[in-house]
């Protein structure tokens, strides 16, 4: 009942971008990808090869498959260059005003039924379809971080999300040889709606002087057998993106619970985002990550 989808844009090269072109190539479909800054688009093709020459290195992927997924990738500089697209995804930054502008720049450029999806952690897929042409044709594909690694991608339907438009991701998903759940359209879906408020609460008990980030990183690893401490996972998530989970959490379901620890939106203010900017509740630029409280 779905489309088969053969050629994928993507808007957006950052750490999920990049990783969304990377298994789409790999699995045989034509990607082009694009991001409005030139050097984070050239540090995600950057990032594509160096996962595709892992793979090799693991032995997990054959080096002439690895060159014929990367000849399928192309950058682009203008959403013109999506027009032949069977669907979208945007993964551009976690906020909801650049999301919107993305699709009002986009949907002009593009087929009539081309899909477009987002990859949203949090926000309203029923509200960011209403900023399409193509509500019916739109849809939540969220994948997770590091994408080539996990196993799951969250679908969500909006209101006005089509059976075929879900049929058609579903489809998708299983070509890239990954699970797909199906989450209702309430804020941060279901992973994040569990995940974050726990990461939240790791950085008020680090606020709260409780624990050290060593201290809280290796409690819940050793004690709740977590293969990653949540401060060592909101740095990897990026701490930009947990603020805003946790902004949608709040705001969406109008519960003090889910208010955004000031630690976290000091450090966001900071500019300290996380790996991605080298500094979070971790120093990456050494040798070594080393804990910044
Ligand atoms: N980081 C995670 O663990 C994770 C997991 C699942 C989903 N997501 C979601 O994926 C999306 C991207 O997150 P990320 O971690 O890759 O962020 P990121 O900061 O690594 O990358 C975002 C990229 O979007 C680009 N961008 C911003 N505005 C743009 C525009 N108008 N046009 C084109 N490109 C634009 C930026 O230049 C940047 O390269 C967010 O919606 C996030 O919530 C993130």
């Amino acid at each position: 009942m779905g489309i088969e989808i053969k050629r994928v844009g993507i808007i957006g090269a950052g750490q999920m971008g990049s990783g969304i072109a990377q298994v789409c190539a790999a699995a045989g479909l034509d990607v082009f990808i694009n991001d409005r800054d030139p050097a984070r688009l050239a540090n995600g093709i950057d990032s594509i090869e160096k996962g595709y020459a892992r793979l090799v290195s693991k032995g997990a992927m054959e080096e002439t498959d690895s060159r014929s997924a990367r000849e399928r990738i192309t950058s682009i500089d203008t959403f013109a260059g999506l027009a032949p697209c069977d669907l979208v995804i945007e993964a551009a930054t976690e906020n909801e005003a650049t999301k919107r502008d993305i699709f009002t720049s986009l949907c002009p450029v593009l087929g009539p039924d081309t899909m477009v999806a987002t990859n949203t952690s949090s926000i309203s897929i029923t509200r960011l379809a209403a900023a399409t042409d193509r509500p019916e044709r739109f849809i939540g594909i969220h994948f997770m971080n590091p994408v080539p690694v996990m196993q799951l991608v969250e679908l969500i339907r909006g209101i006005a999300t089509e059976d075929q438009t879900y049929e058609s991701a579903k489809g998708f998903i299983g070509k890239l040889g990954k699970t797909a759940t199906m989450s209702e359209d309430f804020p941060a879906f279901i992973v994040n709606r569990i995940l974050l408020p726990m990461i939240n609460e790791a950085i008020y008990t680090l606020y709260e002087g409780v624990g050290s980030v060593e201290s809280i990183d290796t409690a819940m690893k050793l004690g709740a057998n977590h293969p990653m401490g949540p401060l060592q996972l909101a740095d990897f998530i990026g701490l930009d993106t947990c603020l805003s989970v946790m902004q949608v959490l709040y705001e969406g379901l109008a519960d003090s619970k889910y208010r955004p620890c000031p630690l976290l939106v000091k450090y966001v203010e900071a500019g300290w985002l996380g790996r991605k900017t080298k500094r979070g509740f971790y120093d990456y630029r050494g040798v070594n990550p080393v804990p910044t409280r």
